[in-house]
């Protein structure tokens, strides 16, 4: 006698919602601009935020031997613990004294910081809470909550006073559900990077209203001169910071995937509970691999300073570079970043008329002179577009000369706007032609 246990007869194998929800904003407008490059000229990819595309950025000899030093220890090849080995949460807690007293149980290793912000999120919030996040944002953070019901909601970032929080529309955006403020600084894409005072009043938000941070660190120490980096679990009194970090960046190593998360909870707010919560979910998958785990005292310890400081003179020569560049181009207004690896440019539109938003912008920037930029919808934020500073100097003034001609080829001024129109052309250095209620630049 056969016994059925189900009546289903046909195949059906369905895709689960979390699969369902979960989209990379970043990738699904990428792959939505279906445009061609000009034949005639070499691509210009200025959207991609990985330091090693172009080769010209590399880990120091250090580094590198930590890694082959690793590859030999029969201990690098095993299962390590969840949460990592215990060197290596050591080493971090050593490496991050920066950010306050840290224990090596204060440290989760993550797969990369992507993982490390899934952990802290998952541990925090439910479906049907949110989470506030800055716009613009990176946007790993709709990536991972979305699929799980978790809402994300917006508070503004001010592009004119260097991209500082609007405060009051972080508070306004906290209700009962909410279980997190994420701060990401030195930003993705701004570029921007808060004193001290300014971490303080966003403390002081979170604080009054007794929401805990995840603190994006993963550009920790990524600044230009003449700022300083300060952490924010390193100022905050009482607020518990949950701090994402890892390699990625700093290390030039993206593809090695190491990350983590630094527990911050002076006051014993989160308690036991979301420890162990932690614990739980770094059994998921059991932590990043352990040849980085094994070699990462060595990596912390080891790389000369003088790695880092060539690095950001690089970047930051870069942004100066792209932002005396880009201020000639007519039509765009670059904002000179303070850290990071990025510059956001906002594309004041309506100088170009024939492009209805700033995708549209990109897309024919690609198809006429084979520069690629991320369109600031990929941000949340319209009429800007993102460029990356690591690409070697020949390619950036290259691209940056290409922008102006685009810009010059493409804007119309309008009669009626004629003051503010020649402030703009003022910085073309073009000729302009007045012919009844259109400005032409040639
Ligand atoms: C702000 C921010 N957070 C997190 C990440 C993810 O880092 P990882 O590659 O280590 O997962 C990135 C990567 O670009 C980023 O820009």
């Amino acid at each position: 006698m056969s016994r059925r246990t189900r009546s289903r007869q046909e195949w059906e194998v369905r895709a689960s919602t979390l699969a369902k929800k979960t989209t990379n904003p970043i990738r699904r407008i990428v792959e939505n601009l279906q445009v061609e490059p000009n034949p005639d000229k070499e691509l210009i990819a200025l959207s991609i935020g990985d330091p090693t595309t172009f080769g010209n950025l590399n880990p120091p000899e250090q580094v590198l031997q930590a890694v082959r030093d690793s590859v030999e220890l029969h201990t690098s090849r095993g299962y390590a613990p969840s949460k990592g080995h215990y060197e290596a949460r050591a080493a971090v807690a050593k490496y991050s004294a920066h950010q306050g007293d840290i224990s090596p149980d204060d440290v989760i290793l993550a797969s990369g910081c992507s993982h490390a912000i899934e952990l802290v999120i998952t541990v925090l919030a439910e479906s049907g809470q949110n989470i506030i996040i800055p716009r613009p944002g990176f946007s790993i953070y709709q990536t991972l909550a979305l699929g799980l019901g978790i809402i994300i909601k917006y508070y503004n970032l001010l592009p004119n006073k260097q991209w500082k929080v609007d405060l009051d529309d972080l508070e306004s955006q906290i209700d009962d559900d909410t279980a997190a403020i994420v701060v990401i600084n030195p930003s993705n894409p701004c570029g921007s990077v808060y004193d001290k005072e300014h971490l303080s009043e966003i403390l002081d938000v979170a604080s009054r209203n007794r929401v805990p941070i995840i603190a994006d660190e993963i550009y920790e120490h990524f600044i230009f001169s003449g700022n300083k980096y300060t952490a924010i679990s390193s100022i905050s009194k009482d607020v518990p910071v949950l701090s994402c970090g890892g390699l990625t960046k700093r290390f030039l190593v993206p593809g090695w995937r190491m990350g983590w998360v630094i527990i911050h909870d002076r006051n014993d707010i989160l308690g036991k509970e979301i420890r162990a919560g932690l614990m739980n979910l770094s059994m998921r998958i059991v932590g990043p691999s352990a040849i980085i785990q094994r070699a990462l005292p060595a990596i912390l310890e080891y790389t000369p300073q003088s790695f880092f400081d060539d690095v950001l003179f690089f970047i930051e020569s870069q942004a100066k570079l792209a932002y005396d560049e880009l201020r000639r181009a007519p039509g765009l207004r670059p904002i000179m970043p303070e850290g990071a690896m990025y510059m956001m440019i906002e594309i004041k539109i309506s100088y170009f008329p024939e492009f209805s938003n700033e995708c549209d912008f990109v897309e024919r920037l690609v198809s006429e002179q084979s520069v690629f930029c991320l369109p600031g919808q990929c941000f949340d934020y319209p009429n800007y577009m993102r460029i990356v500073l690591t690409i070697p100097e020949d390619k950036m003034r290259e691209a940056c000369q290409r922008i102006i001609i685009f810009c010059k080829e493409h804007i119309v001024f309008s009669e009626k706007r004629k003051d503010i129109d020649k402030e703009v052309s003022m910085k073309t250095d073009v000729q302009v032609i007045c012919d009844n209620d259109i400005t032409r630049v040639v």
